[in-house]
């Protein structure tokens, strides 16, 4: 099956890596630590549920429920193969605290699915490694959504690349951002304004950056009490 091409693949057929359907992301290995330290601010001593939006293959999602087990962690995707490796992984590492996977379009109205909805407030909305590799819509459905599921207080975390006044913060991402829009012209790295705009719109505070390897950002927005 071929993916849609919206949809960001593993590998060119999205064949699973393992028998047992686990797909492997290439970045999970350097970028793990670094992401997980960088969630601690937001996340270390609290309760709750993380509602991840694109869990992707579910092996940064499975690791950091092991990690920080006192929230609840709840993958989501749009591509139910990324399902089969997220509840792979799960398996895998076998913790209680990591749901089933949802499954979610982040561009739609996502806070009305009676899933979502049935998990009450969430401490966080977690998104790696999506909205540049995704339509705006995507951006706006997540920050939307975000601003409706939020607990106050809690936080929109997102991670990837990011243009900062305009610009590229490297030639990396300048390259990144150009590739992506070959593949798909509706791609491509993000305007940190833009997506701060979004925020606010939605109810959520000014961006709390961690700046991240290879240029790549942390940023947080935290809801604003209603
Ligand atoms: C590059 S992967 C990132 C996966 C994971 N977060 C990571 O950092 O390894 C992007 C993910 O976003 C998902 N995605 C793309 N469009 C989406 C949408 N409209 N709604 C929900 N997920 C989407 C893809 O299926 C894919 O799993």
């Amino acid at each position: 099956m071929t993916a849609p091409r919206h949809i960001a693949r593993y590998s060119p057929d999205n064949t699973a890596a393992e028998a047992d359907g686990r797909l492997r992301s290439p970045s999970f290995e350097r970028n793990f630590a670094p992401i997980r330290d960088a969630l601690r601010p937001y996340l270390d001593g609290q309760a709750g549920t993380v509602l991840e939006i694109g869990s992707g293959t579910g092996q940064h999602i499975a690791h950091w429920a092991g990690e920080l087990p006192g929230l609840a962690w709840v993958p989501s995707d749009i591509d139910p193969r990324h399902h089969a490796s997220i509840a792979a992984w799960a398996a895998t590492v076998g913790c209680a605290n990591l749901a089933e996977p949802l499954f979610l379009d982040a561009a739609a109205d996502w806070a009305d699915d009676p899933a979502v909805r049935a998990l009450g407030e969430v401490t966080a909305v977690l998104c790696c490694n999506v909205i540049h590799i995704a339509p705006w819509a995507v951006a706006e459905g997540i920050v939307r959504g975000a601003g409706r599921v939020l607990a106050p207080g809690g936080a929109l975390i997102l991670y990837g690349p990011f243009r900062e006044g305009g610009r590229h913060t490297g030639a990396g991402n300048a390259s990144f951002d150009a590739s992506l829009r070959a593949e798909n012209p509706d791609w491509g790295v993000r305007d940190l304004d833009g997506v701060a705009a979004l925020a606010a719109a939605a109810g959520l505070g000014p961006a709390r950056i961690t700046r991240m390897p290879s240029n790549n950002l942390v940023v947080a927005f935290a809801r604003q009490t209603r």
